[in-house]
């Protein structure tokens, strides 16, 4: 056997106390010292060595989060207490009615003190510690036994192995580490949280199982139930699951008072903490706070469904007790579903800008997280397929954000029989002409270029924002003036006969005199907007800035080969070979013709220096004299990005006058913020 060196057991332990400890940094006090590449070159160093090594096995070192052998079936433990559920609350008239039957239990009139948590939407966990190390893993199962999922737990990155010990002495620690008092390390400890998938990290994975052709979780729920009922924790290290710790079960040697006090405790033992947990406060702030967070939820990375209200004081909570299902010192107060089940009257059809026939579900109205949902995207007929969807199915359906609408699955057993297939037409559904689905692509297509449908759409992305921005030429207007026949191309709006328009319905000589104003308004347009205006197939707003930077006029786009533009960073071959398309249909020619002969002038975008390259913006409130879409022009003039919502990798919030919840999310996850004046100073550099 080969002597081991003391300097090698020294490096190996030295590099195991070092990943611990930037563990605990960047997960739970969110607070790395090192970057990551940093982080990988000791994780690598560390995994070399114990490959050297083999006698230097350590089932707790950083580097053994890559799973354990399958099993064949779970095992089952009981919980030492049993995990409870919640009670549920829909209005605030409920919290009041629950703050009131607790100050009746405890005969009190003094203000009770709560602590208020978002309820997170994954699954319950236990893990149980002795002596510093994590020795089972179980899900909540029915609630007094559970699933033993240790090897998975073990897997997530942000689950401690061993305790943090602040006050042992390490070469590795820095300064406010935490505590500096010494704390007592529970010889047994049992903590609780919930495993969850964040969105991004949803998305991701479900791409990756539709690439597998393996079926996509419904929600990131679902998709994390699944990562972490896996019977091979290898598929598990293999998922992007996440922890927050919200409570304890049974435990020793620690001497708490609050619920509060627990989770300050429960950080410095190395478990992550939500950062949108308040302390210690009244019915009323709650109440107040219940709504900061619901207009938070939606700018957050990850799900939640609810706050959680709990009492802080634990000897209250002792004296309030259990039913049953749930204690009395805690209720959820639930969010509105942001997914109803609804039955689909009918299925019909519309018909996009590039002709491309999207299936829509008439919904029996129903109101979703507040809205009244009344049609879904069923996106194409490979989905409607896939998730069996017929007309007369009930469904559940699911509002996410601003997007549009969507079916997430069937709910089968409500299925009578009565139930009818849908067929993609074959025939537009507004022109009548043949529709087209090419081989290997999702998208049913109507090639008629002079379908009244895809003219209608064609003239409002034209119009839009981002486009020529006709102020005033909505949707609505679009549709009249095509019917009325008063365009016939997107040409057509720089040679509108005013005395035409003012006689339409629900027009008048003012209307149509702002119309007119906008429109000319709209002439000065810079040469990327021009293009994305266009609706070139594959020529969205990025792919229209890179082109307008690249060949500056349009005369010089227009003499381009496909080979001259294929090469452009950021084109290729499909995007040169649309454009090249485009350009050769004589009807495209004379309508750039036409539009240019009404006097639209194009301009250049001006160069500037790259100096933002890559940095993340959001933008909130008021700025002083730039609206948002000025500032969002300069900021990716400049290479930087501007987001709508903000998250850890958020470089800067820009702060207006009246800023929206982004900012209080900023605070909490730390972002830097600045003012419009602090932008423009960075814009000049
Ligand atoms: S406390 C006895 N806190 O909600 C108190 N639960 O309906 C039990 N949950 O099974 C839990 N976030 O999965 C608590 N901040 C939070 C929570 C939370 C999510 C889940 C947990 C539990 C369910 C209870």
């Amino acid at each position: 056997m080969k002597e081991i060196d003391a300097d090698i057991v020294n490096k190996v332990n030295a590099l195991r106390k070092a990943l611990h400890r930037h563990n605990y940094l960047y997960y739970v006090l969110d607070n790395p010292e090192v970057s990551d590449a940093e982080y990988d070159r000791m994780m690598q160093e560390l995994i070399a060595l114990e490959e050297a090594w083999p006698e230097l096995y350590d089932p707790d070192s950083p580097t053994s989060r890559v799973g354990a052998p399958p099993l064949s079936e779970f095992q089952t433990i009981a919980h030492s207490i049993p995990m409870l559920s919640l009670g549920n609350a829909f209005a605030d008239s409920e919290i009041i009615d629950f703050d009131r039957r607790t100050k009746k239990i405890l005969k009190t009139e003094d203000d009770i003190l709560y602590t208020v948590e978002p309820k997170l939407d994954g699954l319950a966990v236990e893990l149980v510690y002795e002596k510093s190390k994590l020795i089972v893993a179980s899900t909540r199962g029915d609630g007094v036994n559970g699933e033993v999922v240790t090897a998975n737990v073990r897997t997530i990155r942000s689950v401690p192995l061993l305790l943090h010990t602040p006050t042992m002495p390490s070469p590795f620690e820095g300064e406010g580490m935490g505590g500096g008092e010494k704390r007592n390390i529970p010889l047994r400890l049992e903590v609780r949280g919930e495993v969850f998938i964040g969105h991004e990290a949803f998305r991701s994975l479900n791409e990756e199982q539709l690439n597998q052709k393996l079926a996509p979780f419904a929600n990131p729920r679902n998709a994390a139930a699944g990562s972490l009922r896996q019977l091979d924790s290898s598929i598990t290290a293999m998922r992007p699951l996440e922890i927050f710790f919200y409570g304890v079960g049974e435990f020793t040697d620690l001497k708490l008072k609050s619920h509060w006090e627990t989770l300050q405790t429960l950080r410095e033992l190395g478990f992550r903490i939500n950062p949108l947990i308040r302390p210690e406060i009244t019915i009323k702030e709650a109440v107040d706070y219940y709504k900061t967070l619901e207009d938070k939820r939606h700018l957050l990375p990850y799900d939640i469904d609810g706050m959680v209200i709990k009492v802080d004081n634990l000897s209250l909570q002792m004296k309030l007790g259990n039913t049953s299902r749930s204690p009395r010192w805690a209720i959820a107060y639930k969010f509105k579903a942001m997914q109803e089940t609804t039955r689909i009257l009918n299925i019909d059809v519309q018909v996009g800008r590039t002709g491309v026939l999207t299936p829509v579900a008439h919904l029996q109205p129903v109101s979703v997280g507040g809205a009244i949902v009344r049609r879904a995207t069923l996106h194409n007929e490979d989905e409607i397929e896939r998730k069996d969807i017929r007309i007369g199915d009930t469904v559940l359906v699911q509002r996410a954000g601003d997007v549009i609408p969507e079916v997430v699955k069937v709910i089968e057993s409500k299925r009578t029989g009565v139930e009818r297939i849908f067929h993609m037409p074959r025939n537009c559904p507004v022109c009548g002409s043949i529709v087209i689905r090419a081989k290997g692509e999702t998208a049913t297509r109507c090639i008629n270029a002079t379908c009244l449908a895809q003219l209608k759409e064609r003239i409002k992305h034209f119009s839009s924002k981002g486009a020529f921005d006709i102020d005033g030429l909505g949707d609505k207007l679009v549709e009249q003036l095509v019917d009325n026949g008063l365009l016939a191309s997107y040409a057509d709006i720089f040679y509108l006969d005013a005395v035409k328009v003012e006689d339409m319905e629900r027009m008048g000589p003012r209307s149509a005199e702002k119309l007119a104003c906008a429109i000319e308004k709209s002439k000065k347009i810079k040469f990327n907007c021009f293009l994305y205006a266009l609706g070139i197939r594959h020529v969205g707003e990025h792919v229209a800035k890179i082109l307008a930077r690249e060949f500056k006029t349009l005369d010089n786009l227009l003499l381009a080969t496909a080979e001259q533009i294929e090469v452009v960073e950021g084109a290729g071959f499909v995007i040169a070979e649309s454009v090249i398309n485009f350009f050769k249909q004589n009807t495209n020619r004379r309508v750039i013709s036409r539009i240019i002969d009404s006097n639209v002038c194009i301009f250049q975008t001006v160069e500037k220096e790259r100096t933002l390259e890559d940095k993340v913006f959001v933008l909130t409130g008021t700025l002083e004299d730039l609206t948002r879409n000025q500032a969002k022009e300069m900021i990716e003039a400049a290479g930087g990005r501007v987001s709508g919502s903000v998250s850890r990798k958020t470089d800067y919030v820009v702060a207006g006058s009246s800023p929206g919840s982004k900012l209080s999310l900023a605070k909490d996850l730390d972002v830097e913020i600045i003012d419009q004046a602090t932008l423009q100073k960075m814009l000049s550099l």
